[in-house]
């Protein structure tokens, strides 16, 4: 049941610069797939010779193994002209796919994971903001959510409090919306989009759409990389493996607000593909 949910979402399983080496050879959901380029005309088979859907979004080639696939999102942000577009390639993280998405919505382990990069002591202290299931978009919003950085993005300088909003579209993406240092009126835009290849083995692709002029390709890619890197070790040590939905399993604190409503709305969609079900 959970694998047929998952199998009608979208999933990003290559970017644009990653098919230039020739096929991607992968999984998805449990099925080997081979993502063939060039990007801009990529298609999607299995070792049967089934072919599947592709779209090219964000940088990235997204597929579907599902007969009726629900649409995938926008990020109508990342279109806005003036912004660099950044695919930061792929991370393999030994952890379900659930768990990768909930730790990109946690502030609290700033501090303690990216030390002295999002987060540094004392400056511990997540401040109260709002968390919403929009119902019209179906949607998780988490926003007003204020934390002290030492150097929030590649292009900021001295510490500043960075303004996030976090938002869940679909059960395996991620997207945070932040301060800008160099423009205070936009807000940089980053996500995770998480290749499920099984319920315990997440394909993570790091995307952002920042103002940017400053630096390099390499360096703001390198940036994000290097974040994601840190939790990897983080990720792969969470036990239970798949993520609880009954929230009698972990204890929640102010900073997983968030958190708690991404469980309760995965719950409510059915979406339990690497989650711990009640009971189970
Ligand atoms: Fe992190």
């Amino acid at each position: 049941m959970s694998l047929e949910y998952a199998k009608n979402d979208w999933y990003a399983v290559a970017d644009i610069f990653c098919l230039r080496d020739g096929p991607r050879r992968t999984r998805l959901l449990e099925t080997d797939i081979t993502v063939t380029g060039p990007a801009e005309d990529a298609t999607v088979t299995d070792d049967q010779g089934n072919r599947y859907p592709v779209q090219l979004k964000f940088d990235h080639v997204w597929t579907t193994l599902g007969d009726s696939p629900r649409p995938l999102f926008d990020i109508p942000e990342g279109d806005e002209e003036g912004r660099r577009r950044v695919p930061c390639g792929v991370v393999r993280v030994n952890c379900s796919p659930l768990r990768a998405v909930e730790n990109f919505l946690d502030i609290a382990h700033f501090p303690f994971v990216h030390t002295d990069i999002l987060g540094s002591e004392p400056h511990t202290e997540v401040s109260p903001y709002k968390v919403a299931i929009r119902e019209e978009s179906d949607e998780v919003w988490a926003t007003q959510v204020k934390f002290f950085q030492p150097q929030a993005a590649k292009s900021a300088g001295d510490g500043i409090v960075t303004d996030y909003d976090y938002r869940v579209p679909a059960p395996t993406v991620a997207v945070l919306y932040k301060t800008c240092p160099p423009k205070p009126e936009a807000q940089d835009v980053i996500a995770i989009f998480v290749q499920p290849v099984s319920e315990t083995v997440s394909d993570v692709w790091p995307w952002m759409a920042l103002y940017d002029d400053a630096s390099t390709f390499s360096e703001m890619a390198q940036f994000q990389h290097e974040i994601f890197v840190q939790d990897r070790s983080i990720l792969e040590n969470q036990r239970p493996v798949k993520l609880p939905l009954d929230p009698k399993m972990e204890i929640p604190t102010r900073a997983d607000m968030t958190s708690v409503a991404y469980r309760r709305w995965l719950k409510k969609r059915g979406a339990f593909y690497g989650a711990l079900r009640d009971g189970a």
